[in-house]
């Protein structure tokens, strides 16, 4: 059986915003394309989403689906070699594609702000933590330093960091992976953004600091009106934080919707091998399971469905055409020719109770 979630969790998707749906668009991708090689392969085939103010927004995926180069693209942050070589992305009326960098520094922290797995890699392991808070305070809201410091203290408290004044004149290796996560946090939201990106945020972290760290994201989103893209391969994660789910495949949106619809009841089989595989086994070792075979290299020609070779219900058809997002009704879309004749089964059922997401 299942183990229980040990800490209750809070924000969870039978709770959304009133307002969400009539809240004003935010962010919005259409039809992004990656390449990565320095531009010889296409690792992101045209994907488009919308994040609505205070709305949060998951995307699910194996690894290698496209993921984190959708994030990085939206911050401008993409690695060497790496691209957009076409679509839009429009933040708040900015087109951020080949926005000018100054215009980024800007933007960057105060409108659209992230934190990743590895929070220690974003802090600089020889000034205590505290003061790398109050430097972001004084670059980002250019408070003095006195401000900032008082500032940066309440921030700390504000992460559920106990005994903030000590925290702060610590170093990142005098902290624990939740500590730190907390303290990126804080960086994170210390620009007061609009949107916070959390690409694998809680992935490194023992169960119950996970568990933790996502009823502080959802209480922040709560309280400061965050809109949040939440990254993660485990859709417990996805079910406890997110109004509406983007499901990757192989660079490719391939089913979206509102989370509790799409995980009760998944058009698409990709989404019902992940809700399969999500709900064997513990917590602790349900992340080690996997879908039998592997999704095409990326910068592989193909014509009809990514996703066929793993698929029990692909035919001749879905190979030999490209298969189209189609809309249904109640806001979801899905990419699968046969979607309307067969049946899957949810498993979301499980996910969300163990996720304590009450549906
Ligand atoms: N810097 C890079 N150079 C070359 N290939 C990359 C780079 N970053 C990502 N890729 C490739 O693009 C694909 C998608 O990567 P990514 O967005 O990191 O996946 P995810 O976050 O879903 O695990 C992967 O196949 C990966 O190998
Ligand atoms: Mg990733």
């Amino acid at each position: 059986m299942a183990e229980p979630r040990r800490v209750p969790a809070t924000g969870t998707v039978d709770s959304p915003p009133p307002d969400a749906e009539a809240a004003p668009v935010l962010l919005k991708v259409d039809d992004l394309r990656v390449t990565v090689g320095g531009g010889s392969a296409e690792a992101v085939h045209g994907v488009s989403f919308e994040v609505r103010r205070g709305e949060s927004i998951g995307i699910v995926g194996e690894s290698g689906s496209g993921k984190t180069l959708v994030c990085r693209s939206v911050l401008g942050v993409l690695a060497p070699g790496c691209a957009v070589s076409g679509g839009t992305i429009d933040y708040a009326g900015t087109s951020l594609v080949n926005l000018p960098r100054k215009a980024w520094d800007a933007l960057r922290g105060t409108g659209i702000a992230a934190v990743f797995q590895d929070p220690a890699s974003y802090l600089n392991p020889s000034v205590p933590v505290g003061r790398q808070v109050t430097e972001q305070l004084r670059v980002k809201l250019g408070a003095s330093r006195r401000d900032a410091r008082h500032a940066a203290v309440r921030l700390l408290a504000a992460m559920g960091l106990h005994n903030p004044e000590r925290v702060y004149h610590q170093y990142p290796h005098e902290l624990s992976g939740g500590m730190l996560q907390r303290v990126v946090l804080a960086i994170a939201v210390s620009g007061d953004p609009a949107l916070l990106i959390a690409d694998e945020a809680t992935t490194a972290l023992d169960v119950t600091i996970q568990a933790e760290v996502l009823d502080l994201l959802a209480s922040l989103r709560a309280e400061r009106g965050l809109s949040v893209i939440a990254v993660s391969h485990d859709l417990a994660v996805i079910a406890e934080l997110c109004d509406r789910v983007l499901v990757f495949y192989a660079g490719e949106l391939v089913e979206a919707g509102p989370t509790a619809e799409v995980l009760l009841a998944p058009r698409h089989p990709y989404t019902e091998a992940l809700l399969r595989v999500a709900s064997v086994g513990s917590w602790e070792r349900r992340t080690l399971a996997v879908i039998d075979g592997q999704p095409p290299p990326v910068g592989a020609t193909i014509t009809g469905c990514r996703f066929a070779d793993r698929c029990d219900f692909a035919t001749e058809q879905c190979r030999s055409q490209p298969v189209p997002l189609t809309e249904l009704a109640d806001g979801r879309s899905v990419r699968c020719l046969r979607a309307q004749e067969i049946a899957l089964h949810g498993a979301g059922a499980e996910v969300a109770a163990e996720a304590g997401a009450a549906w």
